[in-house]
């Protein structure tokens, strides 16, 4: 028999994607992937553990089953492999804070109808400065960027690269400067971000022991002097998607102009297919920079290409990385 009907189960699972969201949202709040690393294994324990009903707790390991976050073993549960890698608390790549400012935020969806309507936000986020926004979002979505410091360290020889000078655009929780400042003992960075931003930034350096060799300037970056001839390595990191294409252009060109002769731009996004036929998370990525952006979206490859250009970079390569987002390198 041939499978060529069309089965409703996907449009069944999609439309109900908020149970995922809900799941995912709770399972962190409750550090349930916490507790089962720690060998809290069934519901009874995990309700203990938490404070959760046990109704709660298995209703909840029902969900995250489905989901293939949690398995069923020797009578109880465990985290899976992803899960072990991605959810457990004290993990440098832990995604529960995303998980929790995703469950957070679902509310801010009753606004989708009118921002398709309109081509834009309700309420603008990303371009407001000192937005307390950016306070919640940053040190939630650092860890989304741990694979891909690490993919751009290996990519770039950063560790034996030795006394190098970094510039990060909007580098938030600056998770790339902690990362490359660990792996490179004599390399030394400069992060431009919003004063408040900064603070979050500076304490987490302190945190990784690395702050003496971080400087952090505050301001907006559409103005502040990036310097010239200045930096090795010039980051953007999560930010091409919230700028218009002629911001975008204008702010290569100035990070062009920073870098000393032979350096490298590193933007990090989510990158659309020429054609836009793919990859699914940056495609629909860009319906969150409709939501919170006047100008943002998700970029395609040949964008990059052709703003990298205008700003007179020439040698311009793409990376793949172990996630949703591409590392683009210009030179
Ligand atoms: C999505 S976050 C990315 C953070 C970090 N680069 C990362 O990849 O995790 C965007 C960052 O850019 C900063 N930012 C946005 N607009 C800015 C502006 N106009 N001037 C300075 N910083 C800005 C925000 O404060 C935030 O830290």
């Amino acid at each position: 028999m041939t499978n060529e009907q069309p089965r409703p189960d996907r449009i069944l699972e999609i439309a109900n994607g908020y149970w995922a969201t809900g799941i995912l949202g709770v399972a962190a709040k409750y550090a349930l992937f916490t507790h089962l690393e720690a060998g809290a294994d069934t519901a009874g324990r995990l309700a203990a553990e938490t404070g959760m009903s046990e109704r709660g707790a298995q209703t909840l390991l029902d969900g995250l089953a489905g989901l293939a976050l949690v398995e069923v073993h020797d009578g109880g549960y465990r985290n899976t492999a992803e899960a072990s890698a991605f959810l457990v608390a004290g993990r440098r790549a832990d995604l529960s804070g995303y998980a929790k400012l995703k469950f957070a935020q679902m509310d801010k969806l009753a606004n989708l109808p009118e921002v398709f309507h309109t081509g834009g936000p309700v309420q603008a986020m990303t371009e407001v400065a000192d937005n307390p926004h950016w306070e919640e979002v940053v040190p939630a979505i650092a860890a989304q960027s741990v694979p891909v410091a690490v993919t751009a360290a290996e990519l770039l020889g950063l560790a034996d690269a030795g006394e190098v000078s970094i510039l990060d655009l909007g580098g938030g929780s600056a998770i790339f400067s902690s990362i490359w400042l660990e792996l490179n003992p004599s390399a030394r960075s400069t992060q431009l971000d919003w004063e408040p931003i900064n603070a979050i930034a500076r304490r987490l350096l302190k945190e990784r022991h690395v702050a003496d060799r971080f400087t952090s300037v505050d301001g907006d970056l559409h103005s502040v002097d990036f310097g010239t001839a200045t930096h090795d390595i010039v980051v953007y990191s999560h930010v091409a998607h919230q700028e218009s294409a002629e911001d975008n252009t204008a702010i290569f060109a100035r990070a062009r102009r920073a870098l000393k002769p032979g350096g490298t731009f590193v933007v990090c996004d989510y990158v659309v297919d020429d054609d836009r036929s793919g990859p699914f998370f940056p495609l629909l990525f860009a319906s969150e920079m409709l939501l919170k952006s006047r100008k943002g979206g998700t970029w395609r490859q040949s964008d990059y290409r052709s703003w990298l250009a205008e700003a007179g970079f020439e040698d311009v390569s793409f990376h793949a990385t172990p996630s949703p987002a591409t590392l683009v390198f210009a030179r």
